[in-house]
């Protein structure tokens, strides 16, 4: 045993020893989330590929950076890849807006078939250029409203402040219902919420539950109502550093955990969904198909007003995908 021990700490030892590329992945999720799950196992495909000359960090939780300051780092050199949402990318590149449209894709199959055209391929190449580059998608979800109300309709909103990333679509679509949005850091909402200094906020069910949202939130209503998928970015500098066989692995390595994250998704959400379900700790609120509607009425309008940012042709691709 105590033999064991030693030669495993002897290869330990001598994979660090070799390691020539460390390679900082930030993201501000917990570990067990579609997005930690794949950072994780980027980790581990690439680690054991490069026989040790690659060494991958993973920080979870804005451990390192929040996703505003993140783009940032990369492009010093901090970190050398980050996955922010894509609603915190539109600064970047205004089509990318088309993402957070409420109630454009219906399930996360669309989401899919989106990404993959050559519409959603040209999407993810569409912040090259700027210093940065995409290397795929990671899903996570459809969004669920949390408050510290019932919320059925949209007059339960009406002048409730409610947490947003920084999107301006995202803060068209409450300005849409008479609500307030406030454009805040993910790793400030818990304490707004428990604070009461804001009154909701949106997530998929495996950021409800990870980050505790429904520990204080009384009420989460199934809305579905937009999506919250991410980028996996890298920037040029660290990228026109490797080999191109390297590039060849990281690309390989990234592939694969982005699929493996993927295939998760939805399996993470609904399991997060049944846990927050069985504490008791908040009421889940399903809407009646009139319910919705009023929703679906009252926040289209924001299509049009960003119609000319995005292009009515991508915008109707995306709609094609909902089979
Ligand atoms: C958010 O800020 O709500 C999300 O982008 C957090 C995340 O990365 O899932």
């Amino acid at each position: 045993m105590k033999k064991l021990l030693l030669s495993a700490a002897i290869m330990a030892i001598s994979a660090s020893a070799l390691a020539q590329t460390t390679i900082k992945y930030s993201h501000v999720v917990a570990n067990d989330t579609p997005k930690g799950q794949s950072a994780l196992k980027f980790k581990e495909l690439l680690e054991e590929r490069s026989n040790g000359e690659f060494l991958v960090e993973v920080f979870p939780n804005s451990q390192l950076y929040n996703d505003d300051k993140v783009l940032e780092a990369l492009l010093l050199g901090d970190v050398q890849i980050a996955a922010p949402s894509v609603s915190k990318l539109n600064r970047l590149t205004k089509k990318l807006q088309l993402f957070d449209l409420p109630f454009l894709f219906k399930d996360m199959d669309a989401v899919t078939c989106f990404q993959e055209s050559d519409a959603g391929q040209e999407l993810l190449h569409s912040i090259d250029g700027k210093g940065l580059m995409g290397l795929g998608y990671i899903h996570n979800g459809l969004k669920q409203f949390s408050a510290s109300v019932p919320v059925r309709v949209p007059a339960d909103v009406d002048g409730k402040k409610f947490r947003i990333m920084s999107s301006d679509v995202l803060a068209a679509q409450y300005q849409a219902v008479n609500a307030i949005p406030v454009k805040k850091p993910f790793s400030e909402v818990f304490t707004l919420l428990q604070t009461k200094a804001i009154d909701g906020q949106e997530s998929p069910w495996s950021n409800t539950f990870s980050q505790k949202f429904y520990e204080v939130q009384p009420y989460i209503t199934v809305s579905n109502h937009g999506l919250l998928d991410y980028m996996v970015i890298t920037s040029n500098e660290f990228w026109g550093s490797l080999s191109e066989e390297d590039q060849k692995m990281v690309s390989e390595a990234m592939s694969e955990a982005i699929a493996y994250g993927n295939d998760l998704a939805a399996e993470i959400n609904e399991r997060d969904r049944k846990t927050i379900a069985e504490s008791g700790r908040s009421e889940i609120i399903e809407l009646t198909p009139e319910e919705r509607q009023q929703w679906v009425d009252a926040m289209r309008p924001v299509w049009a007003q960003f119609e000319e940012e995005i292009g009515a042709e991508l915008i109707s691709t995306a709609e094609a995908c909902n089979k």
